[in-house]
């Protein structure tokens, strides 16, 4: 690529007034300009004009198949593809007849290449001081904190004697294997280790409860788990082992056949055995291996497994509108070529130039999946990892860590931002963050003062900033500023990632003219897309592909679920989501889930839950709950009351896990309906947002009785 040629740009700020919420995004009026490369840092863009950029654009949308022949260009294969793409919507195969391992492209071709030396992952755990006991067989290892670094010829070795495990546990190609694990480097090599056999994995977030853990297995048809005994997160140890157990349980009760449980010891608490001999014995013996047991029994050599393009890599729940979470699949191919690309563009990845990459997202969601795993590995420039929560020992260990390694780019989500605003602008001004060069966010949209300080207080006012829209189902990056080409506004993702035919129409398909509010829909299949649903392909068609239709054709747009404008400069506004799923701390739930979760409780009759703003979370969660007249008559003269309420939370807690603890829980003798019996939400939206007044604070029948009439009548 061409060295930044550009004049020097200085960094022009338009309008200085700073809205105060996420709602006045359609106000704001601020443009950041592309940086100067020496301001910044970099000594080039990958993509260094608007110009080029839209340039570039137009090709890859109007030739979509010679700009992925060229992507696919820069991974290695083991079989060439005969050809790009076979689309019969809404099923797209991509780079048809070709063969490669996603694990080989993250790692061994960078030992062949002669940088088996080099830096693939550093990671810092959670607990400061001599306690710990990462039982890890990896080489480097510091007291304080605990520090580690793998090469890339490490984690050939790791990953292959992983795989090996696996192997000996009778994991085949094709299969799934279930991964719930701390944010461990163990973690990425157990996923590295089933793309080097050809079995999917399917990670889950160790926030998850044993419900839903038990709940993924069996629509996974997964026979293995790995886990942890447990994991750190803010000064705690998450019982891992202890959630699989109680998961194995309900496995086992449900007939689910589980073969295996392979366990990383963490934290080196009681070791099973030692428990499950007196008494409450919840794994038969041979179905749990110690994975230090495991390792020194196989060999570390193991052969990447030639996958077909279209062969899964992986599977990744996400919430959606009904209570079931949805397991997304993705392929190896097109995973990939769309992740490398993205990864490089948007965050300008250069290997060798000394960048270091850290994204504090969570590898059990999907952007731990494309950009601290895949994204990074693929492009060969390092990845930082940290195991644990952001106040752990205090509230600047975030900023401690940058400092530390010199991170150069640092990738969070908005409501982070929002916490670290609220914790004070000294704890980032007591540490150097000078060898920051780019931030991004992810996971909801910013508003317009989180990116003002997020520019300010953690870039120095030198930092690019790029916002991404995307979802578990895209893979990767779908609208992104590239930092070189693309003026930022604060609040908006700016433009379509290459290869990206994005639009926002109406319903019948139409595209609408500027600031005009609609649906976001992508017109043509890209590589990353997602390829199914496990097992549900009603609902992969229904979600997807059933509501919007290109008007002249007839073949279905992908739609997003969620609403957006485009800008007249063809900026995108996302507006979030039009469906019964909430984002909450940048975390998708499905209200049903909440509600099923509410339901399961022997005293709850009837739930309903709906999201309401949220200064940090972005959304907090209502819940509004009938009680069974049991539970009156068992409690008589109790009204519900905060007790109730805390009964409830920990229920959900316990069911489901801490994400999906209701904020609010208000009690109501019966829910208001529509004739057709259908929980009116618009209206339970408007109450939990204090739009709808309510006489009581106990909501009553009689209360919904009458807004509900209201509502009915104005319908
Ligand atoms: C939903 C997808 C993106 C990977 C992590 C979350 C919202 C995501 C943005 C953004 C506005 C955003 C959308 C989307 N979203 N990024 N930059 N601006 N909204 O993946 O859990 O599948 O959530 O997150 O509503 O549909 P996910």
């Amino acid at each position: 690529m061409a060295p930044f040629p550009g004049p020097r740009r200085t960094l022009r700020i338009m309008a200085q007034e700073a809205p105060t919420d996420i709602h006045s995004s359609l106000n704001e009026t601020r443009i950041f300009h592309p940086q100067d490369a020496k301001c910044a840092g970099f000594d080039r863009w990958h993509i260094s004009s608007l110009t080029e950029y839209k340039d570039l654009h137009e090709r890859s949308v109007a030739d979509p198949e010679a700009f992925w022949r060229a992507e696919a260009a820069r991974l290695d294969w083991f079989t060439p593809f005969t050809h790009v793409l076979e689309w019969t919507p809404p099923d797209a195969k991509w780079f048809v007849g070709g063969s490669l391992n996603a694990c080989y492209n993250c790692v061994d071709r960078h030992v062949q290449a002669g940088h088996g030396d080099e830096t693939a992952i550093i990671w810092e755990g959670e607990p400061k001081g001599a306690h710990t006991s990462h039982s890890s067989s990896f080489s480097h290892y510091a007291a304080e904190p605990e520090i580690l670094e793998l090469t890339y010829r490490e984690l050939q070795s790791q990953t292959s004697r992983v795989a090996n495990m696996l192997k000996s546990l009778g994991v085949k190609k094709g299969d799934v294997v279930t991964i719930y694990m701390p944010m461990v480097p163990e973690l990425a090599v157990a996923m590295l280790a089933c793309a080097r056999i050809g079995a999917a994995h399917s990670v889950i977030f160790g926030g998850f409860a044993h419900t839903a853990i038990a709940e993924r297995v069996i629509d996974a048809h997964s026979r293995v788990i790995i886990t942890a005994d447990g994991g750190y997160r803010r000064g705690d140890i998450v019982p891992l082992l202890k959630n699989v157990e109680e998961a194995v349980e309900l496995l086992d009760s449900h007939g689910h056949i589980l073969n295996h449980v392979l366990c990383l010891k963490r934290t080196a608490q009681q070791p099973p055995s030692q428990r499950f001999h007196t008494g409450e014995r919840r794994f038969n013996n041979t179905r749990f291996h110690w994975w230090h047991d495991l390792a020194p029994t196989v060999t570390d050599a193991c052969p990447c497994e030639p996958m077909d393009s279209e062969d899964m890599l992986f599977l990744l729940y996400t919430s959606g509108s009904t209570g079931k979470p949805k397991g997304i699949q993705h392929t190896t191919a097109g995973y990939l070529a769309h992740v490398q690309m993205t990864a490089r563009l948007a965050f300008n990845l250069i290997p060798d130039s000394g960048q270091l990459f850290w994204c504090s997202a969570d590898i059990g969601w999907v952007t731990g999946h494309s950009y601290v795993v895949y994204g990074l590995l693929m492009n060969r420039v390092p990845t930082l990892m940290y195991e644990g929560a952001p106040n752990a020992p205090s509230n600047d260990r975030f900023w401690e860590i940058i400092a530390r390694h010199k991170v150069t780019h640092f990738y969070t989500a908005p409501t982070a931002i929002r916490t670290f605003m609220k914790w004070g602008n000294e704890l980032p001004a007591k540490h150097d963050l000078s060898s920051l060069k780019l931030l991004g966010t992810v996971g909801e949209p910013i508003n317009p003062e989180a990116w003002i300080w997020y520019h300010e207080h953690i870039g120095g006012k030198r930092c690019p900033i790029v916002d991404t829209y995307w979802q578990t189902e895209t893979a990767g990056h779908i609208c992104t500023p590239l930092p070189g080409a693309i003026a930022t506004k604060p609040g908006s993702c700016t433009l379509p990632m290459l290869g990206i035919d994005a639009a926002v129409v109406n319903e019948s398909g139409h595209e609408l003219p500027a600031n005009k509010g609609g649906l976001f829909v992508i017109r043509k299949p890209w590589p990353g897309m997602l390829r199914g649903v496990y097992h549900n392909r009603e609902r992969f068609v229904s979600n997807y592909w059933g509501r919007v239709k290109d008007p002249a054709t007839g073949q279905p747009y992908y739609f997003s679920a969620d609403g957006a404008r485009r800008d007249s400069d063809g900026y995108y506004w996302i507006q979030g989501r039009i469906d019964d799923v909430i984002k909450v701390s940048g975390h998708l739930l499905g209200t049903m889930e909440v509600e099923s979760a509410l339901v399961s409780h022997p005293s709850v009759a009837e739930a309903a839950v709906v999201g309401y703003p949220h200064e940090i979370k972005g959304n907090a969660i209502c819940a509004f709950v009938t009680l069974k007249s049991r539970w009156f008559s068992e409690h008589a003269g109790r009204q519900p009351d905060d007790e109730m309420r805390k009964e409830l939370a920990s229920h959900v807690t316990k069911e489901v896990g801490a994400l999906a603890r209701p904020d609010t829980i208000r009690f109501a003798e019966a829910l208001p309906k529509t004739r057709s019996g259908k929980i009116m939400r618009r209206l339970l939206r408007d109450v939990a947002c204090g739009v709808e007044k309510i006489t009581q604070d106990t909501t009553t029948l009689e209360d919904f009785t009458v807004v509900a009439k209201l509502r009915a009548d104005e319908e």
